[in-house]
């Protein structure tokens, strides 16, 4: 596929305006990237800026159209739920009774579930309700897992080298002994976390995880970390939390949990639930979440305005039945898997220095050779090269985000035709960018 030039001219126009009402132009940090694009129209795998340029749509808002932008199932089901109501604010609903048996029904940890808007309300009640079970301060994260805006767990996300494992605030504006609390581990090292409980011994309240870290792209757990992690925390009267905001729905209708076969005791869940409209949920084990003071004689507040909103609970019932019947997981599966392969081919034709990982839908390549275990590993992909390489493939209307580290997805509207496209397209920006045919050995694969 050859390079058009493309004009973003439209784009350009509307993002200055943008920047004179909102600072930087943007409502979320991440979403400020060059070119600067102003989005007209997403519709399946597709995503329409303000000039007319199209693009095969990796990005997916960080997640959540796991079905595919503008799904017209969970859009109908949407408006025909509002014709009933929105927002009675007041008892209960039958949506959201049916939305909660259906996690209940498929998610193995949720004996009980609690309805929110976004991950970070998930995470946060998750970390407090926890404190709350044991009575303890500290809580356990690992370095590159990202669980929010809030201050408990806002550090330690994409860290430079002198900071990994130290303290580096996600934010300014957070209270010292906040993050004093919140303690980092390294990924996929068990010995570290059995030290940092031991050295803590009585005050860790819990160990909060992406169980694949998918926010610096794909990290594996390795054989017997999960395992390992269940058995410490249960060692330790520490609350477990998988925190699957991203692997939930979009790797098993159960979450990762539900593949792992290890079962924590709360799971945050939120992205791919409702196909693009705001819904998160939390749950886990009944004595935890009836803490919660949505139970008469509760003692942990819990609450939200929108909570169980018809718009969040239709989507996420349309989103959870299409991937009951449908064979969503199967297709994004085996076109993930088709990425990773063929891009490993044109790596290896190519020469190029560079290792393809992902798990089922997601896929990225970094540019760095194996192996990667953990956060510190990823410190040796090539910054500038992934950033170029996203930048071209725009240009070629692939889009992925030209961002150090960030994972691709693909959806259930993603066909075999977008695919080969897409091989297409990051053959010819890996010419470009490595020149003549292979003199370098293979590339490896991270899973
Ligand atoms: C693993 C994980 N947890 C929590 C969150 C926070 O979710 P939200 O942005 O909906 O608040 C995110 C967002 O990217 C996430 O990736």
């Amino acid at each position: 596929m050859a390079s058009e030039k493309r004009s973003y001219a439209n784009s350009e126009r509307l993002y200055a305006q943008a920047c004179q009402v909102m600072p930087g132009g943007v409502n979320s940090s991440l979403r400020n990237i060059l070119p600067h694009l102003v989005v007209k129209k997403t519709a399946g795998a597709m995503l329409i800026d303000a000039d007319g340029n199209e693009y095969i749509d990796y990005q997916a808002a960080f997640g959540p159209p796991l079905l595919g932008h503008n799904h017209p199932a969970v859009n109908r089901r949407v408006a025909e739920a509002l014709e009933a109501w929105l927002l009675p604010g007041v008892g209960t609903t039958e949506l959201e009774i049916e939305v909660a048996r259906k996690l209940q029904q498929h998610v193995p940890s949720a004996q009980k579930v609690l309805l929110c808007n976004t991950g970070s309300e998930a995470t946060y009640h998750a970390i407090r309700v926890s404190r709350a079970f044991t009575g303890r301060k500290k809580i356990i994260k690992f370095q590159g897992c990202y669980h929010g805006i809030h201050d408990y767990v806002l550090r330690n996300v994409i860290s430079p080298a002198e900071k990994v494992g130290k303290l580096d605030a996600g934010s300014a504006g957070i209270l010292p002994e906040v993050l004093e609390s919140t303690l980092v581990c390294a990924f996929n090292r068990l010995d570290e976390v059995e030290q940092v409980l031991a050295a803590n011994r009585g005050q860790v309240a819990a160990i909060i995880l992406e169980p694949i870290p998918h926010n610096i792209g794909c990290v594996l757990p390795k054989p017997g970390f999960l395992e390992g992690l269940r058995e410490l925390a249960s060692a330790h009267g520490a609350v477990l939390i998988f925190d699957e905001v991203i692997t939930g729905f979009r790797h098993h209708l159960g979450g990762y949990q539900a593949i792992c076969g290890v079962t924590p005791d709360l799971t945050t869940l939120g992205k791919a639930m409702a196909n693009g409209f705001p819904m998160a949920a939390l749950c886990g084990k009944a004595a935890i979440m009836d803490r919660f003071m949505t139970r008469p004689g509760g003692d942990t507040f819990f609450a939200g305005t929108f909570n169980g909103n018809a718009v969040g609970c239709a989507a996420a019932l349309a989103t959870m039945e299409m991937l009951e019947r449908e064979p969503v997981h199967q297709h994004v599966f085996r076109l993930g898997a088709r990425l990773r392969q063929g891009l490993e081919e044109i790596h290896s034709r190519w020469g190029v220095k560079a290792t393809v990982a992902g798990y089922g839908s997601i896929f990225l390549t970094y540019f760095m050779e194996g192996p990667i275990e953990g956060y510190a590993d990823l410190l040796r992909n090539d910054v500038a090269r992934f950033v170029e390489y996203r930048r071209r493939l725009i240009e070629r209307g692939i889009f992925k985000m030209p961002l150090n580290l960030k994972r691709n997805h693909v959806s259930y509207a993603h066909t075999d035709a977008h695919v080969d496209r897409t091989l297409e397209a990051c053959e010819d920006v890996l010419k470009e960018m490595f020149g003549s045919p292979a003199r370098r050995p293979a590339s490896q694969s991270a899973g």
